[in-house]
């Protein structure tokens, strides 16, 4: 696993600015003032910063931009950042200020002047999301001489901000472990390994159990179990206790697709882009990020997080289109398209999660449909919900994280679509409303009096191009989302 950037809180020696190696920060506001930090840069830059701020270059930059000046006189670093920031900021535009300035230093060295501003440990928050890189197999390292600097933040207050940042980076750290494992293909991230490597998540404190075949099969998990059959890797359930909150307070349930690569089984994908199936566990790796985040930052709250680990291969021994299963709620499936697997996986751990924990809530995370993307692209995921209270919190609490989350309808006649000749349901309702069928179709797993959110992060779980906290590839979305929804519904404080 990649390991966390170290970023530390000092107290404010404005003497270790012209010696500083890497790059240094400091921070004026819209209209031009400097804090003590800039003036010194000034001053040791012989006014270089005043000329910036008089050019037409600073009148045209925006709040949260950074202005590199390369090399300056009189100092021992390679850039002077210039970050562009009002005293007074969100959360949210503290956090993306500080990825802007991670995303510059690369691995160098970095020294934050912070003065006294006030969302300091969120700015610390965003460069620790996005000193990120997934590097495991990239033997020619892109600079020869790369050796990981350490993040400085100069504060007034350094204390009181390594406090805040301290569940800061634990959440951080959760988004990391979500991305590792999303952007690991699927040749290293084999069923087992997914499990070893929650396995090893003991260490922190969290009670986790792997369920293999003998087991899932005596429980009569068998549309999870028909998924994986085509595999020579064994599919297997994972189930991970964090028991933060009172004794007896019914837990939040986490369930997550774990499909390590969708070949689409005997329903066969076409060749092109069928490499990007290795992200099909993206639901898993969500939930594994988010019991990592709440375990390291000691939530005090009862959460359980299960996924279903399995591999959609076609062979002489996988599921045909036309078999009928049997889930282990009792319903039976007639499999129309091999390929619509997820839902498969997931009907059986979302029945079982229900059946042993009684959950107070339950939330599924999945890279369900591509319709999904058709829908709603890479901005946002799709939410759907039998409770409006619940599903507004968790909205509210994706707002306030900046990751999109878009409701979606739910309604019998998309269910009607799922009916089927022979058995009690089909597992696909054909192309209109895709990702709502899918939905109904998870929803008759659903008890009645289960508070049930499903998000459809196909779209989101991993792009092409960078966002504001993550390179190309593996987003992490929904950790931040899911851990505040966690702290806002239930923490007791
Ligand atoms: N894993 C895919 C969905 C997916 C597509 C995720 C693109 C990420 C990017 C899922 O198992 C799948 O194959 N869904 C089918 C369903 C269809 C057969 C009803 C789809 O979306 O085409
Ligand atoms: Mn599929
Ligand atoms: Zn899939």
């Amino acid at each position: 696993m990649s390991s966390p950037t170290p970023i530390r809180f000092i107290s404010t020696e404005l003497e270790d600015m012209a010696s500083a190696t890497g790059r240094v920060a400091v921070i004026v506001t819209p209209e031009g003032k400097m804090d003590p930090a800039a003036r010194r840069a000034n001053r040791l830059t012989k006014g270089a910063l005043k000329r910036l701020l008089d050019s037409p270059r600073f009148a045209k930059a925006k709040t949260g931009q950074v202005i590199s000046l390369g090399w300056p006189a009189g100092m021992v670093a390679e850039a002077l950042d210039v970050l562009v920031l009002p005293r007074r900021t969100s959360d949210i535009e503290a956090r993306k200020a500080g990825a802007t300035l991670a995303k510059l230093r690369g691995d160098k060295a970095l020294l934050v002047m912070s003065g006294n501003m006030t969302r300091a440990a969120d700015l610390a928050m965003g460069i620790a999301l996005r000193s990120y890189d997934f590097d495991a197999h990239k033997t020619v390292k892109e600079d020869a001489a790369k050796e990981t600097g350490e993040v400085l933040i100069a504060h007034s207050r350094p204390e009181e901000m390594e406090t805040g940042l301290v569940p800061r980076r634990a959440v951080a750290e959760g988004v990391h472990m979500t991305r590792d494992l999303v952007n690991e293909p699927a040749n290293v991230l084999t069923t087992t390994n997914f499990a070893d490597r929650l396995k090893e998540m003991e260490a922190l404190g969290l009670d986790v159990e792997v369920l293999d075949e003998a087991a899932l099969e005596k429980l009569g998990m068998r549309t999870l179990l028909s998924v994986g059959q085509g595999s020579d890797s064994p599919s297997k359930v994972v189930v991970m206790q964090w028991k933060g909150g009172d004794k007896d307070a019914a837990p939040l349930a986490l369930v997550g697709k774990g499909v390590v690569f969708d070949t689409g089984g005997i329903s066969l994908k076409p060749a092109g882009g069928m490499e990007d199936m290795t992200m099909d566990m993206g639901g898993a790796a969500v939930v594994a990020g988010t019991m990592r985040a709440l375990a390291l930052r000691k939530a005090k709250a009862n959460v359980v997080g299960l996924v279903g680990l399995v591999e959609n291969m076609p062979s002489g021994r996988a599921t045909r289109p036309g078999d009928v299963v049997k889930s282990m709620k009792g319903d039976t499936v007639e499999i129309i398209n091999t390929d619509a697997e997820g839902r498969l996986v997931l009907c059986d751990v979302m029945w079982y999660a229900q059946d042993r924990f009684a959950p107070a809530g339950m939330v599924d995370l999945a890279t369900l449909t591509g319709a999904i993307i058709i829908g709603l692209g890479h901005e946002n995921a799709g939410v759907f919900s039998n409770e409006d209270s619940f599903c507004n919190a968790f909205l509210k609490a994706a707002g306030a994280e900046g990751e999109g989350a878009w409701r979606m309808p739910l309604g019998k006649a998309y269910d009607d679509m799922l009916k089927s000749r022979i058995a009690d349901m089909k597992n696909v309702g054909g192309r209109p409303a895709g990702s709502v069928t899918a939905a109904q179709f998870l929803q008759r797993f659903v008890k009645d009096g289960t508070p049930w959110i499903h998000l459809d992060i196909a779209g989101v779980a991993s792009v092409k191009s960078e966002t504001d906290y993550a390179p190309k590839g593996a987003t992490g979305w929904g950790v931040m989302a899911l851990d505040r929804l966690v702290r806002d519904r239930f923490e007791a404080e």
